[in-house]
């Protein structure tokens, strides 16, 4: 076979480029910290066999069709594919690949960070003493939430939702959880989704981004939640309603929030959610650490590389092109 022809969309960590450049040295890689334009990607993709991703391209029905029907991959440096018209690709044979498992225990450690950082207010904390607001010890000042004894709702038991489940044990909570085909683990018990909303003091939402999941979060979600309940997103922006948020936080119908996704994202500086000092929200790190970004990098390659030689992917979400 001659060489394929190769675009990564983002430069991605060391780990994976090495890989790729053991087996094909020419590539082409997108450098910048901002991702291309639709313009730029819909140029620099056409006619090439494998193409790896992040989740800041949106990987449609028009593009697979502009890059051309020798498109045999598309790799997505990302666990969630909600960015990718997976049907599109697999109607066309084109096989799509993401990241399972290697990021499991960095999203998780990303929720249990949230939810502390949330319960104990430490955002907000922090913003208090840099603005000189610290004069003394006060009896009163600041108080937030325990973990211990509280009931933990999470919402999607899959592997994100079990290794929070994991921490949760060790933080002496009682577990409950709403996922209609997962088997109970780590102590938790399946309950429905109204009993979860009623009942929790923290909810941590692990579901991908689907037409079923779009706004799960909304007025009425919200209105069945305690009073001190805390809600925590690591899962995508598009799950929750942002102006419901805004206006459960501020009406004090919820005690706070912690979010790793927005909806868009970045969130523009405008948002109201940012005059709320009960919404905790990061730039989508979830998993972001060195370790895990290398593991994911070097997944989403062995995906590229197998799906540039017609071989199944490690990880494949459409395994129907293979029947
Ligand atoms: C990140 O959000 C991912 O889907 O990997």
């Amino acid at each position: 076979m001659t060489h394929p022809k190769i675009l990564i969309t983002r430069l991605i960590p060391d780990a994976g480029l090495a890989l790729l450049r053991q087996h094909y040295p020419n590539f082409e890689v997108w450098t910048p910290d901002l991702p291309m334009s639709r313009e730029e990607l819909i140029q620099k993709s056409k006619g090439v066999d494998g193409l790896l991703c992040a989740l800041t391209e949106k990987i449609d029905a028009e593009l697979m069709d502009s890059i051309g029907p020798q498109l045999k991959v598309i790799s997505s440096m990302s666990v969630g594919v909600d960015h990718i018209d997976i049907p599109a690709a697999t109607q066309r044979k084109i096989a799509v690949g993401n990241t399972p498992g290697v990021l499991t225990d960095a999203t998780a450690d990303q929720a249990f960070a949230l939810m502390l950082a949330a319960a104990r207010r430490i955002t907000e904390a922090e913003r208090f003493l840099r603005v000189g607001k610290w004069q003394t010890w006060i009896p009163n000042l600041l108080l937030g939430a325990d973990l211990a004894g509280a009931t933990l709702g999470i919402i999607g038991f899959g592997r994100i939702g079990q290794a929070v489940a994991k921490r949760a044990q060790g933080f002496d909570m009682r577990i409950i959880y709403h996922s209609p085909n997962a088997q109970p683990a780590y102590n938790a018990t399946k309950v429905d989704l109204d009993t979860l909303l009623k009942e929790s003091d923290f909810i941590s939402l692990h579901v991908p981004l689907k037409p079923e999941t779009k706004r799960l979060v909304n007025a009425d979600f919200l209105s069945k939640m305690k009073p001190n309940a805390i809600l925590v997103n690591t899962t995508r922006g598009g799950v929750l309603d942002q102006t419901a948020l805004y206006n459960a936080l501020k009406s004090k119908q919820i005690f706070a929030a912690a979010l790793d996704v927005t909806d868009p994202e970045p969130l523009p500086m405008d948002s109201p959610l940012l005059e709320l000092e009960n919404c905790l929200i990061v730039p989508h790190l979830g998993s972001a650490t060195k370790k895990t970004r290398d593991k994911m990098a070097v997944l989403a390659v062995e995906n590229l590389i197998a799906g540039v030689e017609n071989k199944k992917l490690p990880n494949c979400v459409n395994l129907e092109i293979y029947l």
